[in-house]
């Protein structure tokens, strides 16, 4: 008898058995090792690129050697650089620790949509870019508490393989948590990714690092991810904002002063007076602390700041809102003042990118009513803006080492439900007040 249709049915039978059972979550993989290599100093190292304002892009990288130039030559076409960019650069020390030479250069003005060939201080190896399209459909790529553990690098496996235009960061970069060098191994880890698409992102505490009477926060992550805040009116490196595609994304610091008599609320203000809803239907914020979170894992640490901020941006009609720090996944109603509300944002945590503290496993319940998906797993998401009315966002959980698409939503933006028109007075009362 042939032994193959039994074995196809047994088959079978133990596979849905599989499929039935609850997913068992993964437990933390070990931070990732990296093997110490000496490069040539003028070797540029850490590559990524952010925007820097219409059209432009800042490519920034590390080399060891301190009199290599920051320039930037770069073209369409492989090998054949018809334009060149000098920049600046930094450094700076940390207690024993002295990082090589940050090189920041702008470049541009760029082609939308268009893939651009470029080298770094005279040097190879070559690089490319592509620069997003001019209006929708446009991809954002977004994951928080990246790390740099096995983790991490099945979460940045999974973005690799999908067609994303921007990758958006909701902090916790590098956990490199005092320890400056692995500042430098997280570099070299995204490289692959952030060279090719702007990665856009706002800090979170592992970005902190102050040290009592000794060293202010954040200075390794102001040094090596100068994003664009000067280009969009801010004092500070920890929230500004840009504009691409159609959308207008606002990032913000959980970690910096930001009560109505701050800075930060006071520059929120006037970006929000800016943005022209005609030209940016699409209204995108990003900070680190959750203001909807219904997981055990960090309560009530973002409610300072919901309490200062979440009527401003309920009055701009803010369409969602992404955050990170709870290791979990969580999508919310659209939501404003603690319930669901038709016109308020859409709240999507993302904190699972899958650093080496592991993921947060317990949650409050019974779930609060505008908690419409949550689950403990590592990640990515996937938003894909259509159009000026609609979005597709989905989140991809790493089920051992593929990518599995678990939540998928269409959003309809605020422009196309009225609530922007019926806003309109609210907003322009709180924007003028003193
Ligand atoms: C926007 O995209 C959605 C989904 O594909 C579609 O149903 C809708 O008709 C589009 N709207 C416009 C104005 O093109």
């Amino acid at each position: 008898m042939d032994p193959k249709p039994i074995i196809t049915v047994l088959f079978l039978i133990s596979a849905t058995v599989i499929a039935a059972q609850e997913y068992v979550r993964p437990p933390p993989r070990k931070a990732l090792h990296f093997p110490w290599s000496r490069k040539p100093s003028s070797l540029p190292q850490q590559v990524h690129i952010s925007f820097a304002g219409d059209k432009h892009m800042r490519v920034t990288w590390v080399t060891n050697d301190k009199s290599a130039p920051s320039v930037v030559e770069y073209g369409t076409s492989s090998g054949k650089y018809s334009s060149v960019a000098q920049g600046e650069s930094t450094s700076y020390k940390y207690i024993l620790y002295s990082s090589g030479k940050i090189h920041h250069t702008v470049i541009g003005p760029l082609e939308h949509d268009t893939v651009y060939f470029y080298q770094c201080g005279g040097q190879a190896p070559e690089f490319q870019f592509k620069t997003p399209p001019a209006q929708f459909p446009i991809t954002f790529a977004v994951a928080g508490d990246l790390g740099q553990t096995g983790w991490t690098k099945s979460t940045l496996d999974h973005i690799d393989q999908c067609k994303y235009d921007v990758h958006l960061l909701p902090g916790d970069l590098s956990y490199a948590d005092y320890i400056q060098s692995r500042w430098d191994t997280f570099g070299e880890l995204v490289q692959p990714l952030a060279s090719a698409r702007p990665w856009m992102v706002t800090q979170g505490n592992h970005e902190k690092e102050n040290i009592p009477f000794l060293k202010d926060g954040f200075q390794s992550y102001n040094s090596r991810w100068k994003m664009p805040y000067e280009e969009s009116g801010s004092s500070s490196n920890l929230y500004y904002s840009f504009e691409v595609a159609g959308v207008h994304a606002i990032m913000l610091g959980s970690y910096t002063d930001n009560d109505e008599y701050s800075d930060q609320y006071r520059w929120l203000k006037a970006d929000l007076a800016k943005v022209d809803r005609q030209k940016t239907p699409w209204l995108l914020v990003l900070f680190h602390v959750p203001w909807y979170n219904s997981n055990k894992a960090h309560q009530g640490e973002g409610d300072g700041m919901m309490a200062a901020m979440e009527p401003l941006l309920s009055a701009a009609s803010a369409d969602i809102v992404f955050a990170g720090h709870v290791h979990a996944y969580e999508r919310t109603k659209r939501v404003n003042n603690g319930k669901s509300d038709r016109c308020g944002a859409v709240h999507i945590t993302i904190g699972d990118g899958g650093n080496k503290e592991g993921l947060a496993h317990k949650y409050k319940n019974p779930p609060p009513e505008w908690s419409v998906f949550r689950e403990a797993s590592f990640g990515h998401g996937e938003l894909n803006i259509v159009n000026s009315t609609h979005a597709f966002w989905t989140w991809h959980r790493n089920d051992d080492d593929e990518p599995i698409r678990s939540d998928q939503v269409w959003i309809t933006s605020l422009v196309s439900s009225g609530c922007v028109a019926e806003k309109t007075h609210e907003l322009r009362k709180i924007l003028t007040e003193p």
